[in-house]
């Protein structure tokens, strides 16, 4: 691929304002993709549904210090920068790579945050005490730095994507939230940054969690009691060795369903070793 069709990587916030300024000025519409980078054919979908609704099209990639714990996952989160250009050749106008600095000029621990209340403390907000606030606060300083008019987050991190909305409802944020469907291997692992952690016969046993959804969705839409579907699903991962913090089914807006009519979502989050995957399915 040419280096002439490789985005624009803008690395200081001078110069993300300059092309902003230009999109806006030419009357371009501004579509932001939010990522940490380590781009799989997921990220590049979201990049595809961003190019069908903007003409000028910017990906994010920082490794946001504020949304992970105290495990070490921050450290040896993959940056993989030359390759993520490489990939959004001829995909994305520009790429965004802030600094720490520029994110946080306070500094990460003295920064103001964005809590949404409710919806962050159950599920991955239970399992990752303040993974929500750094989420919903990074993602704050990226719609306020791009001036997107749209911004693209991947229906994979179902949790994710329902604070994000709530919080642009909760503060009238100017910009279209758009969800783009979960992209799966041919087993149907979800892709993910995570999955490069997997090794071989870890990689082989994953697929099981989309099988484990899909049988949930199928018991739920037959009217088996909603308990038994979750036990079942947690007694079939615990049995192929997965360490699973929830096996549930939920209503859209992640409520607790009254029975298995209401039920419309399954979500599972299980560690396979130290990879903690999590997974999701409409029903
Ligand atoms: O989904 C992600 O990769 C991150 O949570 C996001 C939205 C880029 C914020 O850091």
């Amino acid at each position: 691929m040419s280096e002439q069709s490789r985005p624009r990587a803008l690395t200081e916030p001078a110069q993300l304002r300059a092309w902003t300024d230009e999109a806006r000025a030419a009357g371009r519409r501004i579509g932001l993709v939010p990522t940490m980078g380590n781009l799989h054919a997921g990220h590049l979908s979201l990049v595809a549904a961003a190019r069908e609704r903007a003409d000028a099209v910017l990906v994010s990639i920082f490794v946001n210090p504020t949304q992970f714990g105290d495990g070490g996952d921050f450290d040896r989160y993959p940056r993989t920068v030359d390759a993520d250009l490489a990939a959004l050749a001829d995909r994305a106008d520009a790429v965004w790579l802030p600094s720490v600095e520029a994110m946080y000029p306070f500094g990460p621990g003295a920064a103001t945050t964005v809590h949404v209340p409710g919806l962050t403390d159950v599920l991955e907000g239970a399992h990752r005490p303040g993974h929500f606030d750094g989420v919903a606060s990074v993602v704050t300083r990226l719609f306020n730095q791009s001036r997107a008019e749209v911004a693209v987050f991947g229906e994979k991190d179902y949790q994710q994507l329902q604070v994000i909305r709530r919080m642009v409802a909760d503060l009238s944020a100017p910009v279209e939230i758009v969800a783009a469907p979960t992209v799966r291997e041919p087993d149907g692992l979800a892709m993910s940054s995570r999955n490069g952690f997997l090794d071989t016969e870890q990689r082989d046993r994953a697929g099981l969690i989309h099988r484990v959804l899909s049988a949930m969705a199928g018991a739920a839409r037959a009217g088996t009691p909603l308990p038994a579907v979750e036990a079942e699903a947690m007694a079939a991962l615990s049995s192929a060795g997965f360490e699973s913090d929830y096996a549930v089914l939920r209503r859209a807006d992640l409520s607790e369903p009254a029975g298995a009519g209401e039920a419309e979502v399954a979500l599972v989050a299980a560690r396979l070793g130290q990879t903690r995957l999590i997974d999701n399915l409409r029903i």
